[in-house]
């Protein structure tokens, strides 16, 4: 039996639970989409009623933004989601996986993983207050090809730099990869709606954006292509840099590339995702260019905007991947120099196209492959920077540096991370350093008036 006293708590914190239940805690992996997804599913749960709130365990929801792009992402995700589950104190709390993991595995997480109450997702977060607000656990899980979140604003984080959705899902179907069946086809938002967005980005003070989507360059809206959307972005005042990411080399039109060169606030950085270097390997991936063509890019890109940095992706060990395939992509990297690459051993997806095609490639030789891919870039990246020893480069400054007092840290024009003693320059500025010390990730150095 209760005693009067006990009814009397049970009151009180009954008021502390209820806003308790409106606290939720929201975790992010994988790509920057997701990033920008979870300023999306922020916007909406705020404009619901919700607040964020920093640790889980005093939060009402508890939400995880996941990626299911490789294995060890998904492996990753359910432990972190069983540790959350059992550290809870709450009993009504509501644990939900959204994004991609939970559109691949659908409403067998929740059988899989004791304690997850909801799924949602990359096209599901539009209705999630009011899932939220009826008691109990639900799967959102409907693609839409019309939902764009145009009407939603994301509350973004603070800081330097924003990210802009311009486009979801993807139309490419790569045979090793997940992502057109767990965020659906290609769409585009209008540009008014995303020239609006800017310009409230600018006013917020952001000095810098970077354009997104899952093949970006793909950007098409009521007759505005990429290249007019990068040229209409390129007028709106207080946005002093433009980025974008991620092209697909054989969306990348001439009229982008002559874009890029035109528009001085177009950063010279490019991401172009190679994934092989071996033009047997590029056919069994779907990729739709070869290696001849993607040179051809490399060129005209290097040869309209020459102080371009170019970054790229590479899978090794897919199904098929023979000695001389691997020294092929090894030899094109060192051929066209990239200032920066992220290295992945193949990982089978579910659903896929190459799900079906025999692994070839041993775990072990994977990681030969790969360890051999990233010391080579680590050297290349090393004397490519080096070069830019006594040179000045413009930084916007984003942060305090991290590990030495009264620096600061930012990134150059071409996207590369520069560590240096501001002479009295703060955070949100633009200011030219000159380099003093270099490495394959960084470059350090000082202000100069
Ligand atoms: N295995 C390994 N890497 C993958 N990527 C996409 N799918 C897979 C997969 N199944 C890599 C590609 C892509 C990047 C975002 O992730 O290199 O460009
Ligand atoms: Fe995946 Fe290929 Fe689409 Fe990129 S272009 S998201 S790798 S299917």
């Amino acid at each position: 039996m209760q005693s009067a006293a006990d009814k009397q708590d049970a009151g009180l914190s009954t008021v502390a639970e209820a806003s308790r239940q409106r606290g939720f805690y929201l975790e992010t992996y994988g790509c920057q989409m997701n990033l920008a997804d979870s300023e999306l599913i922020q916007g909406v749960l705020e404009k619901a009623g919700y607040r964020p709130v920093a640790d889980p365990l005093d939060a009402g929801v508890v939400l995880l933004n996941t990626c299911a792009i490789r294995e060890h992402a998904e492996q990753r995700v359910a432990q972190r989601v069983r540790a959350l589950i059992s550290a809870s104190r709450n009993s009504r709390v509501r644990i939900g996986l959204a994004g991609c993991m939970a559109q691949h595995h659908r409403e067998k997480l929740l059988a899989a993983i004791p304690g997850l109450d909801f799924v949602v997702g990359p096209d599901g977060y539009r209705g999630l207050g009011e899932l939220l607000n009826a008691e109990g656990g639900f799967a959102q899980l409907r693609l839409d090809r019309d939902e764009t979140y145009a009407d939603i604003s994301p509350v973004r984080g603070e800081g330097t730099r924003a990210w802009l959705t311009i486009m979801r899902g993807c139309n490419r179907f790569c045979a090793f990869c997940v992502v057109p069946y767990v965020r659906g086809r290609e769409r585009s938002l209008p540009a008014p709606v995303l020239l609006n967005e800017l310009r409230s980005i600018a006013e917020q003070g952001y000095k810098e954006v970077v354009l997104l989507g899952q093949t970006v360059n793909a950007y098409e809206h009521d007759g505005v292509d990429f290249a007019a959307l990068l040229r209409m972005s390129s007028t709106v005042d207080g946005i002093e840099r433009l980025r974008f990411t991620s092209p697909h080399p054989a969306d990348m039109s001439a009229r982008d590339i002559e874009a890029m060169a035109d528009c001085d606030k177009v950063m010279p950085q490019l991401h172009l995702p190679l994934q092989s270097g071996s033009d047997r390997v590029l056919k069994a991936m779907d990729r739709g260019h070869d290696m001849e063509q993607y040179l051809r890019l490399v060129d005209q890109v290097r040869a309209a905007v020459p102080d371009i940095a170019l970054s790229t992706d590479i899978i090794v060990g897919f199904p098929g991947e023979g000695e001389s395939d691997f020294e092929a992509t090894s030899a094109v990297m060192d051929e066209v120099g990239f200032d920066h690459a992220y290295m992945f051993k193949y990982s089978r997806r579910e659903r896929t196209r190459a799900e079906n095609i025999e692994e070839t490639v041993s775990e072990e030789e994977k990681s030969a492959r790969l360890s051999r891919l990233i010391d080579e870039q680590q050297v290349r990246a090393g004397a490519i920077n080096e070069r830019m020893l006594g040179q000045l480069t413009q930084v916007l400054a984003d942060s305090p540096a991290k590990k030495q007092a009264g620096w600061l840290a930012g990134k150059n024009r071409q996207y590369k991370t520069v560590v240096f003693d501001p002479h009295g320059a703060t955070v949100g500025e633009l200011v030219d350093v000159k380099i003093e010390a270099t490495g394959p990730h960084t470059l350090r150095g000082q202000r100069v008036a």
